[in-house]
């Protein structure tokens, strides 16, 4: 056990505590204290000062002992001014100038925080004063006081350690002898002391210059020290959340953090080991694109050990080929495969064990597949933070739908903070508190071979992992941290993801919109719709449109199908339409994507058409969009015609030379052809009258191309 104390001189103010343990809980203590230290300069200069070093917890009335024995060399100092302060779930509100002015205030030389209840014995109620307004009961949390006072009232302390100081106080206080003597009142309206047992509902934030403070709404006061124990532990994290700030730039104390680990320097060598433990839940879309960031994380991959618990057949493909293409580079990897996982608390468990066990390891960084990290640096900024446990704040795009929880219903479930939109919208940006997080957190290894040893992290009661896992966490007195000081990334939804197809993510256009825009749109389209546009042909107009996945993926959905039609009346009648001149296709209805092409049609082809035939606007509509498959000896060309449409586009799905030889578009009217056509490019041009145009041969290879018949 070691017991602190910070001075403060000008007035002489001695603030005396006790901890048992360093918990986050004292760290935050700590933190306040040192950071009303910084900004009330001309009261500032604290010393540290060790009294009980190494001994044993007993119990509260060790905490008399203790002070007695501090006491002693203040028992003729007059201007010595002693706060007696519990310190885990204790934060200063305010600087020592307050505390002292309402000492004085107070006429009194000894000073108890109140309660609502009178503990340990509620037989004593009777005994007490009545008060016209406030709290009736003495609180031992806190005092504070004129040392000699202070001195006469521990001075008959001859109690046991196991012994209740709250008890030994009472007695003091209810003797109207001793009480004079001692001359203690107690702080009823909480102008000093707010403990918020027993006064949740009173307790407010309040927002002013730049500061924030609790406000007492009850009495109408702004406490100096706020304590908040046992299951008022979640609202004091809350308030711990604001009030230690000091949010005025002048005194440069903005916010009151830990010391931050640096990393820079390092040799990739000298890098923490970290374990990432990547969990494959369900069906997620966008998984390979999940193993590139992995990947790509700038992190020396041989300082990570890589765990990959998979309980999604569907995946197996997009998992082997990573491990396939990168397990070497790593420190190590493990994967576990569907069919060895019963339960999802069993690999989450086994995982975060991995790094418990090896001393060498410093972090667990735990991700869920549905997690988008847009920034590559993220396991070295959270690393610096240097928090027990931290989780990156991330959200479903343009949603409320988040990785944390601001706050707890009474049954343990999701309850809205009144924080919790600013956070995610990142109006209010910080790190926060908060006794939920879920998909992705950085965890100490430190810690987990301390305060989180239990194997078990992952079970407790009938509840999910996820919850369990805060659940145990919170129970050990670790606090659970998510920061939005940066756009970490964002979630995706897993709603409407189907599995039924090869390559599903062409399906996610509606469900997860800017993560397949980032997958298959190619990152120059935007630039078509304020560059000079390429025009080959008098009104045909070639830009990008698709990545190379793109038309990769659409070419081996087409061949998955496989059911290319001759072009027959019968086959067309299934297809929606009919061709002017049939072909070798698939429809885009056949598999089941036309409401997403035309979405992509409509999101990213009508506003290039808007531009380039300024005055004509579509919906995008069509009846026939198709992939043709040109071949030497099945199709090689298309005879002259015109299309069925306002206007036409015609996509490249695969490269000239590299895939085929031949192939491309020419124009009759105006002897033009476009003979080099490049993959993921559209052609648009219009469909009647001026355009009649015909598929030039394919003389080698096969030939793909996605054309659609717009506003037939
Ligand atoms: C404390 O002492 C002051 C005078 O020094 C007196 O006015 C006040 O009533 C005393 N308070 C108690 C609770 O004894
Ligand atoms: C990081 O946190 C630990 C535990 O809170 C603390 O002991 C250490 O000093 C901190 N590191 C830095 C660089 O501040
Ligand atoms: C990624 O994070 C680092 C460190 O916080 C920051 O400096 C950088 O600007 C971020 N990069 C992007 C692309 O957001
Ligand atoms: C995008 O355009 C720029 C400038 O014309 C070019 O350098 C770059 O290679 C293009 N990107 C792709 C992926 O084609
Ligand atoms: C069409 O253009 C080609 C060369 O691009 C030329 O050889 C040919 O004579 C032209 N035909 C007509 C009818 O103008």
């Amino acid at each position: 056990m070691v017991v602190l104390s910070f001075s403060i001189w000008t007035e002489k103010l001695l603030v005396l505590t006790v901890a048992t343990e360093e918990t986050d809980g004292f760290r935050r203590f700590q933190r306040s204290a040192q950071c009303f230290n910084y900004k009330v300069k001309y009261l500032c200069m604290m010393f540290l000062q060790v009294l009980g070093l190494g001994e044993e917890w007993h119990g509260e009335g060790q905490k008399v002992r203790l002070l007695k024995a501090a006491l002693e060399q203040y028992a003729d100092d007059e201007d010595q001014i002693i706060l007696f302060t519990e310190s885990y779930d204790d934060i200063f509100a305010s600087g020592p100038a307050e505390l002292v002015k309402k000492l004085k205030q107070a006429k009194s030389k000894v000073v108890f925080s109140a309660e609502a209840v009178a503990y340990p014995e509620r037989r004593l109620e009777p005994k007490y004063p009545s008060v016209i307004e406030g709290k009736r009961f003495l609180g031992s949390a806190a005092f504070i006081g004129y040392a000699p006072y202070l001195h006469k009232l521990v001075a008959d302390w001859d109690g046991a350690d196991e012994d209740s100081d709250q008890l030994y106080y009472t007695k003091i206080y209810l003797d109207p002898v001793k009480r004079k003597k001692t001359n203690i009142t107690l702080d009823h309206r909480c102008r000093i002391f707010q403990s918020l047992y027993g006064s949740e509902g009173d307790v407010v934030m309040k927002f002013e210059n730049g500061r924030v403070r609790a406000r007492n709404l009850a009495y109408d006061t702004l406490p100096v020290l706020v304590h908040g124990n046992g299951p008022t532990k979640l609202l004091m994290n809350y308030l711990g959340n604001y009030i230690p700030r000091v949010w005025t730039f002048e005194t440069g104390c903005v916010v009151c953090d830990e010391g931050l680990r640096s990393l820079s320097g390092f040799k990739d060598e000298s890098f923490p080991l970290v374990v990432i433990g990547v969990f494959i839940d369900q069906p997620t879309p966008f998984t390979s694109e999940f193993f590139k960031r992995i990947s790509n994380l700038e992190y020396p991959k041989k300082r990570i050990q890589l765990y990959i618990a998979s309980r999604e057949p569907n995946h197996q493909r997009q998992v082997e080929k990573f491990l396939k293409e990168h397990s070497a580079e790593y420190n190590l990897v493990k994967y576990i495969a569907p069919e060895e996982i019963s339960n999802a608390a069993d690999v989450r468990n086994a995982g975060m064990d991995i790094c418990r066990q090896n001393p060498e390891c410093e972090y667990y960084f735990s991700i869920d597949v549905q997690v988008v990290l847009k920034n590559a640096s993220i396991l070295r900024t959270l690393i610096e933070q240097n928090k027990s446990i931290l989780s990156p704040m991330i959200s479903r795009v343009q949603d409320l739908w988040s990785n944390f929880w601001g706050a707890l219903s009474k049954e343990g479930f999701y309850a809205r903070s009144e924080d919790y939109v600013e956070i995610v919208q990142r109006q209010r940006i910080g790190i926060w508190n908060v006794p939920y997080i879920t998909d992705v957190y950085l965890v100490k290894g430190s810690v987990l071979r301390t305060k989180l040893n239990q194997y078990d992290m992952f079970r407790s009661g009938h509840l999910d992992p996820d919850m369990a896992f805060c659940d145990n966490v919170r129970k050990q007195g670790v606090f659970l941290f998510v920061s939005n000081r940066q756009l970490f990334g964002h979630l995706l939804s897993l709603e409407n993801y189907q599995t039924s197809h090869l390559h599903n993510d062409l399906w996610q256009i509606f469900e997860n919109t800017q993560d397949w825009k980032e997958k298959y749109i190619h990152p120059n389209h935007s630039f078509a719709l304020i560059k000079n546009m390429e025009a080959p042909c008098p009104d045909v107009y070639w830009f990008p449109i698709f990545t190379d996945t793109a038309c990769d993926e659409l070419v081996e959905e087409m061949e998955y199908f496989g059911q290319w039609s001759s072009g027959s009346k019968q086959d067309q009648r299934l297809q929606g339409g009919y061709e002017n001149v049939p072909t070798i296709d698939i429809h885009m209805n056949q598999i089941n994507y036309e409401k997403e092409w035309h979405k992509f049609l409509l999101d990213f082809i009508a506003p290039v058409t808007e531009k380039m035939f300024p005055g004509y606007y579509t919906r995008a509509l069509f009846d026939l969009a198709f992939v043709v498959r040109y071949k030497p000896d099945e199709q090689p060309l298309l005879e002259p015609h015109h299309d069925a449409s306002t206007f036409t586009i015609n996509i490249a799905l695969n490269s000239v030379s590299q895939d085929y030889e031949g192939g491309g578009c020419r124009f009759l009217r105006y002897n033009c052809s476009v003979s080099a056509p490049r993959k993921g490019w559209a052609l648009m041009h219009p469909g009647r009258l001026t355009h009649y145009h015909e598929g030039l041969r394919v003389t080698k290879g096969v030939r793909y191309i996605a054309v659609s018949f717009v506003d037939p």
